[in-house]
């Protein structure tokens, strides 16, 4: 088969970490990672070392990913459970979206009352996404707040029946939302636990394979609009403590793992492509600049495996897995930056999708 050409992959989920958790990676290891995994641009989340909460840590966080990036990249802007949507109006124009974090997981950004909840939702009033982390019971408390005040919603990382059914049912009663499914709860489920342990660990948890059932079925309907990664670096050594840090990587491996479905037949060549492409650009509104894309030998075919990783923190729950498909090369903006082996752009090429960072 010919090399397969995806135009403008983007992940709209990853911690690159950086800051004061530069040890787990760095926005310069993480989006070569990305570059190498295929992709333009990431988006990042705001629970980093500091959260990114307010204008100055936001203006901090812009200026440093503005020198270090080598792919192109947005930021999320994180709503905190003290109150901070006085900062909105400041902010909006520099990200991709508001993330609120409704259910626990790694750093301290938590919205547990619907109170705070329903407040951040009447205050956000730019027209950019409101990505949340709502796990079970509490996507139908932020369907709640979708339906009252209409504000475009991403559901970040959905992983269980239940959750499907209720977004299901939402799209039919044509709520603005959008469903976002990561490839570890796609192709590992509870029963990979006692062989993962602590690898196989993070938020939302590995799920039922009745769950993972309910997902692939949700992306045959059409239900499902993206595979983000949330990919989650955290050190080996982290993962191994008494209590171990939740989250995995995935920049590098979520389109191998889908071009192998797609090789397997459980998955549309086109749908895969556009899940990681179209549909996101789509979701956030944004055009790649022409001669923005991706080509993949998806005839390659390999297991994963630590020593061919860039991520910093080097390891994956994919080890050892059998997928396919080679990255050839990455052009953004007419620029080759990968000629599949090594990243050819410079610190500091990757540009702010969302605005200017000054
Ligand atoms: O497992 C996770 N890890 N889930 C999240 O929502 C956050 C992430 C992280 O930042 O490590
Ligand atoms: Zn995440």
């Amino acid at each position: 088969m010919p090399p397969i050409k995806i135009h403008g992959m983007i992940d709209p989920h990853t911690h690159l970490r950086d800051l004061d958790w530069s040890h787990k990676g760095s926005f310069a290891s993480e989006t070569k990672a990305a570059i190498a995994g295929g992709y333009w641009a990431v988006f990042d989340m705001p629970n980093t070392a500091p959260s990114t909460i307010d204008d100055a840590l936001l203006s901090d966080k812009l200026a440093r990913i503005d020198k270090s990036a080598y792919c192109d990249w947005g930021l999320y802007f994180g709503a905190s459970q003290a109150d901070n949507s006085a900062e909105y109006e400041s902010i909006a124009s520099r990200v991709c979206g508001l993330k609120m974090y409704n259910n626990s997981t790694t750093g301290d950004l938590l919205i547990a009352s619907s109170a705070m909840r329903e407040r951040h939702y009447r205050a956000w009033t730019p027209n950019r996404i409101i990505a949340v982390h709502a796990e079970e019971e509490t996507v139908a408390n932020i369907l709640d707040l979708v339906r009252k005040y209409r504000q475009p919603t991403h559901f970040l990382h959905i992983s269980s029946e239940y959750e499907i059914k209720l977004l299901t049912q939402a799209k039919q009663d044509g709520l603005p939302i959008t469903v976002g499914v990561c490839p570890h709860h796609l192709f590992l489920s509870e029963d990979d636990l006692p062989t993962l342990g602590a690898f196989g660990l993070m938020k939302p948890e590995l799920k039922r394979k009745s769950d993972q059932r309910a997902l692939w079925r949700a992306i045959r309907l059409g239900v499902v609009d993206i595979i983000e990664s949330d990919h989650a670096p955290h050190t080996i050594a982290e993962k191994e403590a008494d209590e171990p840090a939740y989250g995995v990587p995935g920049l590098e491996t979520t389109l191998p793992l889908l071009l192998q479905a797609v090789k397997d037949g459980r998955l549309d060549l086109q749908q895969a492509c556009d899940m990681v492409s179209l549909n996101v650009q789509r979701i956030w509104r944004i055009t790649p600049l022409p001669k923005t894309y991706t080509l993949v030998d998806a005839d390659y075919h390999y297991l994963v495996a630590r020593d061919q990783l860039r991520t910093k923190c080097g390891w994956s729950p994919f080890e050892g897995m059998r997928v396919c498909g080679k990255v050839l090369e990455v052009w953004i903006r007419g620029h080759k930056v990968y000629d599949g082996d090594q990243v050819l752009s410079p610190p500091g090429f990757g540009r702010n999708l969302f605005g200017f960072v000054a």
